[in-house]
């Protein structure tokens, strides 16, 4: 049955916490990918109706965020976390038709990359010895747990494997964790992380200056925006698009510090690959009515490089539209700080990011911004500010763009990457980039369904498992 094109309104308890408000509140979260047996599906599917109501809602989240809040005020907790947890679960391509979610044509989801799988799609430049075995072999579903502790986290999932008994078998799990101290909220290279979010449209109410509106659509399946034809169950579901990123910080740090012009403030080269400063105005960064308040100079790479990480990955007005590009990034760091050692002989120590994303289409989405953004050196060199046919920008030729986003642009096979950094032109402004330093080692496309999805269609209750949601 396809969707109903004017579905009843928005209501925050179908969707879930993750995707909406802000997404789960955590100072830790653990992936856990696993897959479900031929001969299990029919338990899992029965346990399923027992796990859907620990599932936490976009319209618990909100509750959640009201008690965070109250919990701070109070003096009396001396900083200490509030105690929580939230889950969600999202299931693969190969996961869908595993547990016969998916039984013909009519429910077919359509989206390219989700049906593919991340394994097999070459148009993310990923180099597949990198991956680690784990994400090598089938994964039919993603549980996510967030906590205020791993010690929390860890009671949650010792429950919910209790509800799944043996139906369920572990493929990989992932913990992940704020770092520590003044570093809390910062990714591995030091810099401020998910700042720049778009507000969803008669969702979030407090739209911070600058910050981008955009319809339910762009996010969720089935809501206005979002142009594909979709099976009825997807409505309010969104893809969740998972990507296990390690960092190479000391070799950045010793980059950036060596290659930094010997007249500019320290960490000016690192602040203009990412496209933000990392430390000198931090409560501008954490300001949500100034951090996210400005749009680029589209003629101009003088403040900030076209290649730059956040101008690649959110052009602004380098482009007459973003609005189908956008993305809600939901992602945590994991690994331990670098060691005194790793300073000295480079990187021993796994960390990085467990990068996690929602969208409702992924080719529009997290595929685009990776390979027709990030990995594509001529991007962003259209002069949009003149009428179409648009010409490059002043000083770029169709031939010779900005170059690769230095922090995640990857090149065919892991060929040399480069960027043109200084003003548009100038070939002494060019950088060679010796080594990525993000190198994505796997991930997967998943669906995160809606609840009502969850529980009508995908759990049976021991009756009959094929009622529409
Ligand atoms: C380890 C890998 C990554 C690091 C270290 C990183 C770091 C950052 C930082 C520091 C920011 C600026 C603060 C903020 O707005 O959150 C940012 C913004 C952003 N990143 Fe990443 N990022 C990584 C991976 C990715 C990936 C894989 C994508 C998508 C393909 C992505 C898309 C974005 C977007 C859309 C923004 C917002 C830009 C804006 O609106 O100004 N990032 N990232």
């Amino acid at each position: 049955m396809m969707a109903d094109p004017t579905p009843a309104p928005l209501a925050l308890e179908n969707v879930q916490g993750d995707i909406l408000g802000g997404g789960l509140p955590k100072k830790a979260e653990t992936y856990y990918f696993f897959r479900v047996e031929n001969a299990e599906v029919k338990a899992f599917r029965s346990r399923l109706a027992e796990l859907v109501p620990l599932i936490t809602t976009s319209a618990d989240v909100a509750k959640h965020r009201v008690k965070i809040s109250e919990h701070k005020r109070n003096t009396a907790n001396e900083g200490r976390w509030l105690r929580m947890s939230g889950v969600n679960l999202a299931f693969s391509q190969k996961g869908l038709k595993q547990l016969e979610f998916q039984v013909d044509d009519k429910d077919k989801i359509n989206d390219a990359a989700f049906e593919g799988g991340m394994i097999n799609d070459t148009t993310l430049n990923d180099q597949p010895n990198n991956w680690l075995p784990e994400f090598r072999q089938d994964v039919h579903g993603l549980i996510v747990v967030t906590g205020d502790s791993q010690g929390t986290i860890n009671a949650r999932l010792l429950e919910i494997q209790t509800i799944f008994k043996n139906t369920i078998h572990e493929v990989k799990r992932a913990d992940g964790h704020v770092r520590p101290g003044e570093e809390d909220g910062h990714e591995h290279f030091g810099y401020l992380g998910g700042v720049s979010q778009p507000a969803i449209l008669g969702v979030d109410d407090n739209v911070s200056p600058g910050q981008e509106l955009v319809r339910q659509g762009i996010i969720l399946l089935g809501r206005e925006g979002d142009t594909v034809a979709r099976p009825s169950w997807a409505l309010d579901g969104s893809f969740l698009t998972f990507r296990y990123l390690s960092q190479r910080v000391p070799e950045f740090q010793r980059f950036v510090d060596s290659k930094n012009p010997r007249d500019a403030p320290k960490d000016f080269l690192g602040a203009r690959l990412v496209g933000r400063w990392k430390s000198d105005d931090e409560k501008l960064g954490t300001d949500p009515t100034r951090n996210d308040n400005f749009r680029y100079d589209p003629l101009s790479q003088e403040r900030c490089p076209f290649a730059a990480h956040t101008r690649k990955t959110n052009p602004r007005s380098d482009l007459p539209s973003t609005e189908i590009h956008r993305i809600l990034r939901r992602g945590i760091p994991f690994g331990p700080e670098v060691t005194e050692e790793e300073r000295q002989k480079g990187t021993i120590h796994d960390r990085g990011l467990l990068f996690k994303a929602y969208q409702s289409n992924n080719i529009n989405g997290f595929q685009f911004i990776q390979s027709s953004w990030a990995n594509n050196t001529n991007f962003p060199f259209l002069d949009t500010t003149v009428a179409p046919p648009f010409p490059p920008k002043p000083g770029f030729t169709k031939e010779q763009g900005p170059g690769f986003d230095p922090i995640i642009g990857q090149a065919l096979n892991g060929g040399d990457r480069d960027i043109i950094l200084t003003k548009a032109g100038d070939p002494t402004g060019n950088l060679d980039l010796p080594v990525e330093w993000v190198v994505a080692k796997g991930g997967e496309y998943f669906f995160s369904p809606s609840i009502p999805a969850l529980k009508s269609r995908f759990a049976s209750t021991g009756s009959s498992s094929r009622s529409e949601a």
